[in-house]
């Protein structure tokens, strides 16, 4: 029997960076990336077969689906929240179209191999939207089921496929008598992500990653959002490890086709204070940028992550000021000042 594989789309963006280090260092599937930008070299050595192309190019998936046999898929390729706003269409075409291929990609191939595919599916804060700062203010930590009329294509998109996947999940070809493989989709909505090792393109929740790594190269910043902005983050370790515990969960445990993930949720004001705290130079500023703070104010200040918690143990490692103090400031110091204990 061939090795499984796993495959993750829109391998080389800033999740799959510690995904691809995780999985490669579990070694139990033979990993198989497929992406528009190549992989970084240190990431390129670490995966069997690095394909680069489009998920909207079904030949290239046709291939992947002749050469291995994929259990297990991770899908992180999208156009994020800012990006999309400027081409709805296009994000439409690549966070909706792109996502179908691939749930139609893990049918087919569960179909082939007789096994459930294990579809992981990032969704995001940007389902909610939150009607005005005062029922955002009012509403503290929204459930999965509350406030989700986005704002955003990207939202939209991200919500749309949480149900294409639960339709994949538990009715897809409903009235057909044939036997059908099947796609065991689990979705995360991620908070804003923060990595110490890469920093974001085309999101709104950037400008907490873009201060932090502004400061550490000794450059200016201008936040385009006020100091009071609240949403949730996450440090990327935990967003990687929260990936692979769902994938690991016994899927009798699971309830939701889409699960809140919360870990801290500060304001800008008080990102800039633990980044003034690191780096005391920092050359911090505000410049409200009205539109792209629309989108923020839309997104809930906090999310409640009850059912992540009980139904798969999700526990993230870091709160706010040890994400800070025991990662991030260290691992971007280490980064681009050099030295370990600088
Ligand atoms: N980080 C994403 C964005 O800003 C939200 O999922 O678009």
């Amino acid at each position: 029997m061939r090795k499984p594989a796993v495959l993750i789309t829109g391998a080389s963006g800033e999740i799959g960076h510690g995904l691809i280090e995780k999985l490669a260092a579990d070694g139990d599937r033979a990993i198989v990336t497929l992406d528009l930008a190549p992989l970084d070299p240190s990431l390129a050595k670490k995966v069997k077969s690095e394909i680069i192309g489009s998920i909207l190019d079904r030949v290239a998936l046709e291939r992947i689906l002749a050469e291995f046999e994929v259990d297990l898929v991770f899908h992180l390729a999208a156009l994020l929240s800012t990006r999309s706003e400027f081409s709805p269409l296009t994000a439409h075409e690549v966070n909706v179209g792109g996502t179908l291929n691939l749930l139609e990609f893990a049918q087919q191939q569960s179909s082939t191999h007789g096994r459930p595919v294990v579809f992981m599916y990032p969704s995001s804060i940007a389902v909610y939207g939150m009607p005005s700062l005062e029922i955002k203010a009012a509403a503290g930590r929204v459930k999965e089921d509350q406030w989700t009329e986005s704002t955003t294509m990207y939202g939209c998109n991200k919500l749309y496929c949480e149900q294409l996947g639960r339709y994949y999940a538990r009715h897809y070809k409903q009235l057909s008598a044939e036997h059908m493989g099947q796609v065991d989709f689990r979705g995360l909505r991620f908070p804003g992500l923060i990595s110490a090792v890469t920093v974001p393109s085309g999101g709104t929740s950037d400008f907490a990653p873009e201060m932090i790594h502004a400061a550490a190269k000794g450059e200016p910043y201008a936040c385009f959002v006020r100091p009071d902005t609240k949403i949730p983050f996450m440090a990327m370790p935990d967003g990687v490890a929260a990936l692979l515990a769902l994938a690991k969960a016994p899927r009798a445990a699971l309830t939701l086709p889409a699960y809140n993930l919360g870990a801290f949720a500060p304001s800008a004001a008080e990102v800039e204070a633990e980044v003034r705290r690191a780096f005391p130079g920092a050359q911090i500023s505000y410049k409200v940028d009205v539109k792209r703070q629309g989108i923020v104010d839309s997104w809930p200040a906090d999310v409640d992550d009850a059912a992540a918690r009980r139904d798969w143990g999700f526990t993230p490692t870091y709160g706010f000021e040890s994400a800070f103090r025991e990662y991030l400031i260290p691992t971007i110091k280490r980064r681009y000042i050099g030295g370990p204990d600088l």
